[in-house]
């Protein structure tokens, strides 16, 4: 199915459709890492224009009169813009919550007093791996490690909570113990330790990345253990524990439901229902050229899988329909090629045994780190031309 624009009739508005609640400004695909699960879209490389100072600052104001209330940073890594001060300052200025979702390269002690002026709230970094080696190795930069570690604590001597979020996979999910450890020893307030969802780089390396059954069982067995003795011991640090969609027999109500409160903007002013919405057949409005207002409410990418008349059985007659939404409508791209299908994480849905295949792969040996494919420019141009 091919659902672009023009292929279908314009749908009704939504009236009961309340305001964006969550603005998420991807102010980059810049990184100087090279993640082989990056959530960011294969053809990054495509996509190099960026919104000025101003043009951001035009949309945290529109999205803030609607009614947004949370700003969150994030790229590619968002301290590649020289102007990041800058637009914490004029966020923080029109009383938004603000959150940079960093992995720490390019920070130092300047910049975080600088951010801590300009009234930045909170803070997120990112690891790879609880050792150099592999965090190394799966960041593609020697110094990846030592610059995490230095940072973190320097977040933490600022004042800011300890936000940690290391990515789970099969070639680190073993070391959730060490994970664990180091994170208590960073003395963070708060760990998520997210297992890879597959979406741009990491669904083109699935394969190489999902673990097994058996080591996903472990780490949450390990995390409800370290959990357990943290409240006993009435210590501040909560781990979070995110299983991969995967693994489940019905799926996440992803992003609250469509175009319900978050939007995110693309470094070039695309306007999405959610990060990985750009790989979707559907055109997509952007910022320089529609209000925010006009994007939310009334645009055919916004209102598309709104409400529930978009949906297919078994979506259509199911009774947790509102609970999930069918699914995620990027998941079902990805794996059935129709983002109108039900999320196939659903034991329901009738291509379930994608699902059931992928876990019966992952128990087989998959490739090394090395063999899979990294997230950097010279990769994704391969792909663009492919
Ligand atoms: Fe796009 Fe779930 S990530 S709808």
């Amino acid at each position: 199915m091919n659902n672009t624009g023009s292929g279908f009739a314009e749908r009704a508005a939504h009236p009961e459709q309340g305001p964006p609640l969550w603005l998420l400004a991807e102010l980059t695909y810049r990184c100087p890492l090279q993640c082989p699960y990056c959530s960011n879209p294969l053809e990054f490389a495509e996509h190099k224009q960026e919104l000025t100072t101003g043009q951001w600052i035009d949309v945290f104001s529109q999205a803030r009169a609607l009614g947004a209330a949370q700003l969150g940073f994030s790229g590619g890594e968002p301290l590649v813009r020289d102007d990041l001060a800058e637009l914490i300052r004029a966020a923080r200025g029109m009383g938004y919550y603000t959150n940079l979702i960093t992995s720490g390269m390019g920070l130092n002690q300047s910049r975080i007093d600088e951010f801590l002026d300009a009234g930045l709230d909170h803070i997120q970094i990112s690891f790879q791996a609880s050792d150099s080696e592999v965090n190394n190795m799966l960041a593609g930069s020697r110094k990846a490690f030592d610059q995490k570690l230095a940072m973190a604590r320097a977040v933490k001597a600022a004042g800011y909570p300890m936000v940690l979020n290391f990515v789970t996979h099969r070639h680190n999910i073993d070391q959730i113990e060490n994970i664990i450890e180091l994170c208590l020893a960073l003395e963070a307030d708060f760990v998520e330790l997210a297992t890879c969802q597959y979406y741009g780089w990491a669904h083109l390396n699935r394969a190489g990345l999902l673990p097994t059954r058996a080591q996903l069982e472990h780490a949450e067995a390990v995390t409800n253990r370290y959990r357990a003795q943290l409240a006993a011991d009435n210590h501040p640090c909560k781990l979070i524990f995110v299983t991969p969609d995967y693994y489940e027999e019905r799926p996440k109500g992803c992003m609250n439901g469509w175009g319900s409160i978050f939007l995110t903007i693309t470094p070039d002013g695309t306007a999405l229902p959610c990060h990985s919405a750009r790989q979707l057949p559907i055109s997509f409005p952007s910022v320089k050229e529609q209000s925010l207002g006009h994007i939310w409410y009334d645009s055919f990418g916004f209102n598309h899988f709104r409400g529930d008349d978009w949906m297919q059985e078994p979506c259509r007659s199911c009774p947790e329909k509102h609970l999930d939404f069918g699914g995620c409508r990027c998941q079902a791209y990805l794996l059935t090629g129709d983002a109108a299908q039900a999320d196939p994480v659903c034991s329901k849905s009738p291509h379930h045994h994608r699902i059931l295949a992928a876990r019966t792969e992952a128990e087989q040996p998959q490739p090394a780190v090395e063999e899979l494919t990294f997230r950097n420019e010279r990769n994704s141009r391969i792909i663009c031309r492919s």
